[in-house]
């Protein structure tokens, strides 16, 4: 078994990026993990300086044992959503720890939006801090948003479009493949380095 962290971008009981995830989490059967954002408080540097907080380190824990990272995005204005990125500039503290939280591991994206062009802005927007923190973003399918999510989505939060729910199948099924491929690699080389000490 894999270990995938899903987080949603909102905070909204009702959101269509956490029911989307949790039809993500449903195709994932136990391998995607959804945590929660609700308790992560906005970034300050005096605060770290004293000790990060209890719901940050909680959170960071949860991301070093992930084999891969799922991300359900909003967009505002064009752009990310501020609660999300809050919450990965915390993860990212002190920087040091970065490599055990993001680096190299296998990272998708997706989000729904009301509008018709699904959230192609924000997931854009999000290639520059993912570049930074050396993710190995997944690129074999289109990015998967979706548009109108009013109508995509029941009041339960249900997708009732079939051929949504068949591109979230393909994406998540495919996504799971490539971390499980990543996961093994990893862990080969990690055999490979242990063998070579002398
Ligand atoms: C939005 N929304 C929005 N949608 C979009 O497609 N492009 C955009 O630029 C924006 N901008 C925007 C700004 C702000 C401040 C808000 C509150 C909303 C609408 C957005 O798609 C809608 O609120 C979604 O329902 C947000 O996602 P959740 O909360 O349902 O997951």
């Amino acid at each position: 078994m894999i270990n995938i962290i899903g987080i949603s971008g909102s905070l909204r009981k009702g959101s269509y990026n956490t029911a989307l995830l949790k039809e993500a989490a449903e195709i994932g059967k136990g391998e995607i993990q959804i945590a929660s954002i609700d308790e992560i408080p906005l970034y300050n540097g005096d605060v770290e300086a004293k000790s990060i907080p209890q719901s940050v380190l909680e959170l960071q824990q949860k991301f070093k044992r992930a084999d891969g990272i799922l991300i359900a995005s909003p967009e505002y204005n064009n752009g990310v959503p501020g609660v999300l990125k809050n919450t990965i500039d915390w993860l990212s503290r002190p920087a040091t720890i970065i490599p055990e939280i993001f680096g190299g591991k296998p990272l998708a994206m997706m989000g729904a939006s009301l509008s018709g062009f699904g959230t192609i802005l924000s997931q854009t927007a999000w290639l520059q801090t993912w570049r930074l923190l050396h993710v190995n973003l997944w690129n074999e399918k289109m990015p998967f948003m979706v548009s109108r999510a009013n109508t995509a989505l029941d009041a339960e939060g249900r997708i009732t479009d079939a051929k949504i729910r068949q591109n979230l199948q393909e994406y998540i099924e495919g996504f799971i493949a490539f971390v499980y491929a990543q996961t093994a690699l990893n862990r080969s080389e990690e055999v490979q380095r242990l063998r070579s000490k002398p």
